[in-house]
């Protein structure tokens, strides 16, 4: 199996703080939740980088987790690891019948957190991620792991993680502070909601705490539970 460690460790404070909360959201949402996926309305929200450091704050508290890059249209986690070991296949592989689930799955540092990255470019992903392979990949990671871990393309662009939000228990949006409407907000809420998912939550971020300070001083994300 190939090993996969992430290049830049850099911690934050605050994100950590908003990491911890949203896995403890997520823990809390129920045990029929084990499946998840993290969307938002357009691309550079934040929905990769979130996702990493949550898979990687359950790994920490002991959780086995497994995260998969579902975004097959611009997939960026690749490009933050590096790559060590056998030769690496991903999901598209899988989903095109090249390659089996366990050929698939890396090797994070986190010893109960392992990766399945997104594959080479394919021409048609959402029908793909609409396929059996796809449905039959998620039951069989949810008994192999605590959690899955679902990265996705912005639902505001292309319609690919409504698709597969469908073989998950929850869905996570991810809003960035002052770049989305509240109208667009809600018409890719709507979307979510007619797959027939359940929003475990919005996280807000890119929300600027104190004006005036650098970059990371708007590093933060928030958590908001739905009911
Ligand atoms: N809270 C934040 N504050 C500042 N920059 C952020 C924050 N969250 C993400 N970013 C940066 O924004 C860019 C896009 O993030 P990414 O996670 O790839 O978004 P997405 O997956 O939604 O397209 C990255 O360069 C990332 O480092
Ligand atoms: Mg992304």
């Amino acid at each position: 199996m190939p090993i996969v460690k992430l290049k830049d460790k850099t911690q934050h404070f605050q994100f950590d703080e908003a990491i911890k909360m949203l896995r403890t959201n997520v823990e809390f949402a129920g045990e029929n939740v084990q499946a998840v996926c993290i969307t938002s309305c357009l691309p550079n929200e934040g929905k990769s980088s979130i996702v990493a450091r949550l898979a990687e704050s359950m790994a920490q508290a002991g959780k086995k987790v497994v995260l998969i890059d579902a975004d097959l249209r611009k997939s960026v986690l690749l490009g933050r690891y590096i790559v060590e070991g056998a030769e690496l296949k991903g999901l598209s592989h899988f989903l095109t019948g090249q390659g089996t689930i366990s050929e698939c799955l890396c090797q994070t540092d986190y010893p109960t957190l392992q990766m399945i990255f997104s594959g080479p470019d394919v021409p048609n992903p959402a029908e793909l991620l609409g396929g059996k392979r796809f449905t039959a990949l998620i039951e069989a990671l949810r008994k192999n792991y605590d959690y899955v871990l679902i990265d996705t393309p912005p639902l505001g662009s292309v319609i690919d993680a409504a698709i597969v939000s469908r073989q998950c228990d929850g869905v996570a949006l991810v809003i960035a502070s002052g770049e989305v409407s509240y109208k667009f907000a809600q018409q890719v809420k709507a979307q979510l909601e007619m797959s027939d998912c359940k929003i475990i939550g919005v996280i807000m971020n890119k929300v600027n705490m104190e004006s005036g300070k650098g970059y990371y001083g708007k590093y933060y994300g928030k958590y908001y539970g739905r009911d």
